[in-house]
């Protein structure tokens, strides 16, 4: 995995011949920025917008770290070009809590102490709120499969499996004979 810092810098410095207005509605609020329209909406969040929720990890679409939603949806932001997200909710970790507090899925990722580095949590907390969303209530076995392709290299699985399972008011599974 690249560091934080290894984004590419997107939409930010001069403006080029491709820059275009691009308008996007992230958590509530709408935005227009002038930026090349294929670039990868994750640059445009972190590095224009300075919602550093989404990670970028990988940046090929395979480890989760960058997931946002799209109209309740997850998706990978570091390879969505964000003329994509145009006309669409986009809603980042920052846009789950409100003035009551925590989002559900946040609050019982911290009462199950689901992190070590933390890297991977942005990309699992969205990915739950995408499953519980419309399926309020899943099997375990719904919800290994929602998160199977959210990797953690720490190892923390067992947490994370705990916390959405509370998220979700569901019952620890039978320990397997
Ligand atoms: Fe790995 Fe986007 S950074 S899937």
């Amino acid at each position: 995995m690249m560091g934080e810092g290894s984004a590419p810098a997107g939409a930010t410095g001069a403006a080029g011949p491709r820059d275009r207005i691009v308008r996007l509605r992230v958590n509530g609020e709408e935005h227009a920025l002038r930026v090349p329209p294929e670039t990868r909406l994750l640059y445009v969040l972190r590095n224009d917008l300075t919602l550093n929720g989404p990670k970028f990890g990988c940046g090929l679409g395979e480890c989760g770290a960058c997931t946002v939603l799209l109209d309740g949806v997850a998706a990978r932001a570091c390879i969505l070009p964000v003329r994509l997200a145009e006309g669409r909710a986009v809603t980042t970790l920052e846009g789950l809590a409100d003035e009551t507090g925590l989002h559900p899925v946040q609050q019982a990722f911290v009462e199950e102490q689901a992190a070590q580095c933390g890297y991977c949590l942005n990309g699992m907390i969205m990915t739950a709120v995408a499953l519980l969303d419309i399926n309020p209530h899943p099997t375990e076995a719904q919800i290994r499969d929602a998160l199977r392709y959210n990797l953690c290299r720490c190892g923390t699985h067992i947490e994370i499996l705990r916390a959405v399972r509370r998220a979700a008011g569901a019952p620890e599974p039978e320990p397997r004979a």
